[in-house]
């Protein structure tokens, strides 16, 4: 009640949202937006701002409602690949760049079958176009939002019948070498050896990556083991076979 009262009072006293709201920047990428609802400490206004924009699908970004501006046609255009570069890629690939496949990641590196990409924002790849992606070890550093917003556009990228290969810790592999048997101190410990050394927020559990797989709309989905692939061109990738038994492998096809 007090709360609501204070709220009230807030919205009351508040300086004029409008005239704030002139000021916010004209165009807001997808993390731009989700950093800058983060700095509002109050969900009212979080809306107001986030209601001041709109998607444009076309240049993946959120654009000030009435504004005029536009992206300029290069800005956003899609990445110039040849059709064998845009064939396989290699999502978050750190410093395990692959042989035919386009690597992208966060960080500089001049080698030519190289992209940096922040693969938070939307792929700068056309529709339907890719016939692999693959993934080792990124999903459990992102956070169950912005790996639903990865598998998507990689969804969105992917030609139908295409498949995307993901390796990461799967919930019940890190519940098993990290939380067993579950005492006060594995509980303790497996915080630490999970999650806090190597940054990693958020595992899927099979029954997890199905749900959001299906919604996203791959139509099939198969579990399969560290190296093997009924797909020779997704054959041989995984590369930490320390992992055996703590990561799933899955393929989702298109
Ligand atoms: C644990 S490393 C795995 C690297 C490599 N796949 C391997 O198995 O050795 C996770 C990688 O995901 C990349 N990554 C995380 N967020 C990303 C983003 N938003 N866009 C592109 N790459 C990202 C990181 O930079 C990092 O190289």
């Amino acid at each position: 009640m007090i709360t609501r009262i204070i709220n009230r009072l807030k919205r009351v006293i508040r300086p004029n949202v409008l005239q704030d709201i002139a000021l916010e920047a004209d165009l807001l990428s997808q993390r731009g937006m989700v950093n800058r609802l983060l700095q509002e400490p109050h969900w009212e206004r979080k809306i107001e701002i986030y209601n001041c924009y709109e998607y444009s699908s076309e240049q993946g970004v959120w654009l000030k409602k009435k504004s005029k501006y536009r992206v300029s046609d290069t800005a956003c255009a899609d990445v110039l690949l040849s059709g064998q570069e845009l064939k396989k890629i290699n999502y978050g690939c750190g410093g395990n760049l692959k042989e035919g496949w386009l690597n992208v990641d966060l960080f500089p590196n001049d080698a030519p079958n190289y992209k940096l990409i922040n693969l938070l924002e939307k792929h700068p790849f056309p529709d339907n176009t890719t016939q692999f992606g693959f993934s080792e070890d990124m999903l459990e550093h992102l956070n169950q939002a912005e790996s639903i917003f990865l598998i998507s556009e990689i969804y969105r990228t992917l030609a139908i019948g295409g498949v995307l290969r993901l390796s990461f810790p799967g919930l019940e592999g890190v519940l098993n070498r990290h939380y067993l048997p579950a005492s006060e101190l594995r509980v303790r410990q497996g915080e630490f050896e999970a999650y806090a050394f190597w940054d990693h927020i958020h595992f899927y559990s099979k029954e997890e990556l199905c749900l959001v797989a299906r919604h996203i709309g791959f139509k099939e989905i198969e579990f399969v083991e560290y190296g093997k692939s009924k797909h020779s061109d997704l054959c041989g990738l995984d590369t930490r076979f320390t992992q055996i038994g703590l990561n799933t492998y899955v393929e989702l096809t298109k």
